[in-house]
């Protein structure tokens, strides 16, 4: 299901960033051609050089390079895609997508697209149990997106709950789904 497909993958920046790593790793190995954008603060997590040896791809960190908008990329990455994932997505990703806001070069991409979309979502527990956190999750299913629900366990911050990027291999399982699906096409 998954060979042969190109998944645009988003990393926000999130403690779990460095999970995306191995996420990168398997669907490879799976014979897909994984296409990273990193957010700002993902940068601070994992730097981008990891992401491109182990997608073998350059990484898209920015909307105004002039090197990486020589065919206005945001477009063409939003084009080319059969998936987006966002993984880990920060509760400030869900906030600006869930609101159409496109002011850095994955959130343009995702409000660009009309390919399906998959958040999964990893965060400190307070921040994911937030009314308007829950209330951004609610209207990004509402316009379509996918999501997954964070795992519960102890947390980077030191809690214990709901909050842990799902394992690599739920994740894989989740997409393997959506291709699945007989109704997997492109959004509109
Ligand atoms: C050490 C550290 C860990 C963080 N972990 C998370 C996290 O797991 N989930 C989250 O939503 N935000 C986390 N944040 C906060 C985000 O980095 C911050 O909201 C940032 O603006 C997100 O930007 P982005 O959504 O553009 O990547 C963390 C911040 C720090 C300093």
């Amino acid at each position: 299901m998954i060979k042969t497909k190109n998944i645009v993958l988003g990393v926000s920046g999130g403690i779990a960033a460095y999970k995306a790593c191995d996420l990168v790793r398997r669907l490879r190995e799976k014979g897909a051609e994984v296409f990273v954008i990193m957010t700002q603060a993902a940068q601070e997590f994992v730097t981008p050089l990891t992401f491109q040896t182990v997608s073998g791809h350059p990484v898209a960190t920015s909307l105004f390079d002039l090197t990486q908008e020589n065919e206005i990329g945001h477009i063409h990455l939003a084009d080319s895609a059969d998936l987006i994932v966002i993984a880990p997505a920060t509760a400030n990703i869900l906030a600006k997508i869930s609101h159409g806001i496109a002011d850095d070069l994955l959130t343009t991409v995702i409000l660009a697209t009309v390919a399906p979309r998959l958040v999964v979502p990893a965060m400190n527990l307070h921040m994911w149990e937030n009314p308007i956190t829950q209330e951004n999750v609610a209207r990004l299913r509402k316009h379509g997106f996918s999501l997954m629900e964070p795992a519960e366990g102890s947390l980077a911050c030191g809690y214990e709950g709901k909050g842990r990027l799902p394992e690599v291999e739920e994740i894989v399982h989740e997409i393997e789904k959506l291709f699945a699906q007989k109704n997997i096409r492109k959004i509109k």
